[in-house]
């Protein structure tokens, strides 16, 4: 699966990289550093669609 980040509506949270820190990395003020169009490995799937449910701002879709 693939995972769109808009990295424009990131503010920062953090929620993701909380909940799944494997998938969601984060820069070194806070936001997301994982590119658009990333490849999720098919042991971090659920990962991800937790961080995906975790994001207030909507940044993420998981998709095949
Ligand atoms: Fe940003 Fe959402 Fe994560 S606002 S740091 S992508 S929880």
């Amino acid at each position: 699966m693939k995972l769109t980040v808009d990295r424009t509506a990131c503010q920062g949270h953090g929620r993701c990289f909380a909940v799944a820190p494997e998938v969601f990395q984060l820069d070194d003020d806070g936001y997301i550093a994982v590119h658009d169009g990333t490849e999720v490995r098919e042991e971090d799937v659920a990962a991800a669609r937790r961080g995906v449910r975790a994001c207030p701002e909507r940044a993420f879709q998981l998709k095949d």
